[in-house]
């Protein structure tokens, strides 16, 4: 997964090259690069590292092309240093890449046979040398096309052309390629987040397709060399997300943001008059509905965790639900009255990309819940619920995570009204109790100066265990997710009942356990869980919504969370881990926003 973008203009364009590479470093940020096309010269400059250091290049020898393409890179083949960095140019052509082409040793092992040497361990530099070949004998369109029939796996391209100094060739298969249109201006860039400063008039490529942009127009082509037409939307002017304001980093305003978003996503869905919610348009008739189907990624797949909980607690519906990676290679039985939900903040996951393809390929009904309405996943699916959260830039999932859950947890509810399993009163005092949520999530946000403290004793441990039972093991899961993302340290969640078959034998004198007990069900059971862990000389955080101190002794801390209705706890038992992780990894000081050997969208396999 990297960040491509092209300008074609009729004025310098490094300086923008440079600003949307900088709102393209969420995809990877181990190197950069740009070329542009100046003096009929193909002029790339590259680093290792981050925009920030292309940018000290540039600012000592200027680019000055009027045409030009820009590259994150987060590594797939090769090691991430300069050489490897793109564009990977040769004499005639120069090209960005994002995605991984699958048989590029079969393809670099022929070019080397016939005497071609490669700079880069890159996947990508086979593009270049292709395309390069094929533009002795053809135009620039068709060396592409020829090239384009070579590769397997995923792309999404960027070419420019020495001889050839006014165009971008753009093409698509697998990873995400938007165009967008100026004056006297056009782009290409892996989405229209990159292109918002420059415009919001944006098409997105289908798979197969290609397209040749100059300053003036942009052609689109299909697989078969077809010209075609394609949409134009407008994208939607949203707040100002590269102001991180007061805050440190883009993660604690997105923690700190959390009353607000859920407030905007509340209202959004729900009717406080009518006490009603405002879903419609359901691809299958409720009452019809056989199954529940989620997928998900990362945080995105324990909000699917934390969901089985709610509709089957709420709904008399089957719940399944599967990590992405996993159910898109699984001998399934497709069922047209499942409804398969993907639950995504990016929209651009590559394996839940690719899952929804397989759903859509067995005709079965599909709805995404996702944060980028524009993205790839929303725009393939039948219906989309966004979770409204606004951008969120910080690689470690916040706002999005709680986002997904209350639209999780709304739908749940919505179906269960509409198949008549939970009466009208229950289903007004769930709407009730969602409601109170902005405030709660405000109060708990006021638990940061213990966190803060709590955080202090991380810094010397090996490792450390999140438990839970019930809707709070998922909880205990972002937990030890949050935490290793953005501190490094060793976390495992586990469900609290579980440790005596296995885990338990981790357990020695001093080692944090962080233990996620809200009065629901399971309390006392967890209680006991926890005492196990006590006696084998666990450290215990111990974070709850319970007045009662049942446990006193032999706790090293006490967290207490608002209380809510037990099935939305999960939504205030996240912000405590969150803030921990966040303040372990600031102590430490690591990278809170791009956690080493990350990227925000996960767009290859
Ligand atoms: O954009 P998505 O929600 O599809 O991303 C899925 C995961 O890559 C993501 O949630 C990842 O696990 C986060 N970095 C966790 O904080």
């Amino acid at each position: 997964m990297c960040g491509i973008i092209g300008i074609a203009s009729n004025k310098p364009v490094s300086i923008n090259i440079i600003n949307s590479l900088k709102k393209l470093e969420y995809r990877g940020y181990d190197s950069a690069g740009l070329a542009t096309l100046d003096n009929n010269l193909i002029d790339e400059k590259k680093c290792s590292g981050r925009v920030d250091e292309l940018e000290k290049i540039l600012f000592k020898n200027p680019s000055n092309g009027n045409i030009g393409i820009g590259h994150v890179r987060w590594a797939t083949h090769g090691a991430p240093n300069i050489i490897n960095a793109h564009p990977h140019s040769s004499e005639e052509v120069s090209v960005v890449h994002n995605g991984i082409i699958e048989n590029s040793d079969e393809l670099k092992k022929d070019l080397e046979a016939q005497g071609f040497k490669f700079k880069s361990q890159t996947d990508t530099e086979v593009i270049t040398v292709l395309v390069t070949q094929f533009l002795k004998n053809s135009k620039p369109l068709i060396s592409v096309f020829k090239t384009l029939k070579k590769l397997k796996g995923s792309f999404a391209l960027g070419i420019i052309f020495k001889n050839f100094s006014n165009i971008i060739i753009g093409a698509r298969r697998g990873s995400p390629l938007a165009v967008g249109y100026s004056k006297e201006e056009n782009y290409l860039g892996s989405d229209s987040y990159a292109l918002k400063s420059m415009t919001n008039k944006i098409s997105y490529l289908d798979d197969g397709e290609l397209c040749i942009l100059d300053k003036d127009n942009v052609e689109f082509y299909d697989v078969n060399q077809k010209k075609i037409n394609k949409k134009i939307h407008t994208v939607s002017d949203d707040e100002n997300i590269s102001d991180k304001g007061d805050y440190k980093n883009f993660m604690s305003k997105e923690i700190f943001e959390q009353p607000a978003t859920i407030k905007k996503c509340l209202n959004e869905y729900t009717d406080s008059l009518k006490k009603d919610i405002n879903i419609y348009n359901f691809p299958i008739d409720p009452k019809k509905v056989n199954k529940i189907v989620l997928i998900g990624c990362g945080t995105a797949y324990h909000s699917c965790l934390v969901a089985k909980y709610w509709f089957e607690e709420l709904t008399s519906l089957d719940v399944d639900i599967d990590i992405a990676s996993e159910f898109r290679y699984r001998n399934l039985k497709f069922n047209s009255s499942n409804l398969y939900i993907f639950v995504s903040q990016s929209g651009e996951t590559a394996d839940t990309a690719a899952a929804l393809d397989i759903c859509k390929k067995n005709k079965v009904k599909t709805c995404s819940i996702v944060n980028v309405v524009e993205s790839t996943i929303a725009r393939n699916c039948d219906w989309v619920l966004p979770i409204h959260a606004g951008p969120e830039i910080g690689v470690a999932s916040t706002k999005a995570f709680l986002g997904q859950l209350i639209v999780l947890y709304i739908l749940a509810l919505k179906l269960a009204i509409t198949r008549e399993d939970i009466d009208k009163k229950d289903y007004n005092n769930n709407i009730k109790s969602l409601q109170k949520l902005p405030e709660a999530i405000k109060n708990t946000l006021k638990l940061e100066s213990e966190i803060q403290l709590m955080a202090k004793e991380f810094l010397d441990a090996k490792g450390s265990m999140f438990l839970g039972r019930g809707n709070s093991f998922p909880v205990a899961l972002e937990g030890a997710l949050k935490l290793k993302e953005l501190s490094y340290l060793h976390a495992e969640g586990y469900p609290a009942g579980e440790m005596k078959h296995g885990p338990l034998a981790l357990i020695e004198e001093g080692l944090p356990v962080i233990v996620i007990a809200p009065n629901d069900r399971y309390y006392e059971k967890t209680l006991s869980n926890t005492q196990e862990v006590i006696a084998r000389g666990g450290k215990i955080f111990f974070i709850t919504d319970n007045k009662k101190r049942l446990l006193s002794t032999n706790i090293r801390f006490r967290l207490r969370v608002p209380r809510v209705d037990n099935l939305l706890s999960p939504l205030l038992l996240t912000i405590p881990l969150q803030l921990l992780a966040y303040h372990v990894a600031l102590l430490k000081n690591c990278d809170i926003d791009k956690p080493r050997n990350l990227a925000k969208s996960v767009t290859v396999e």
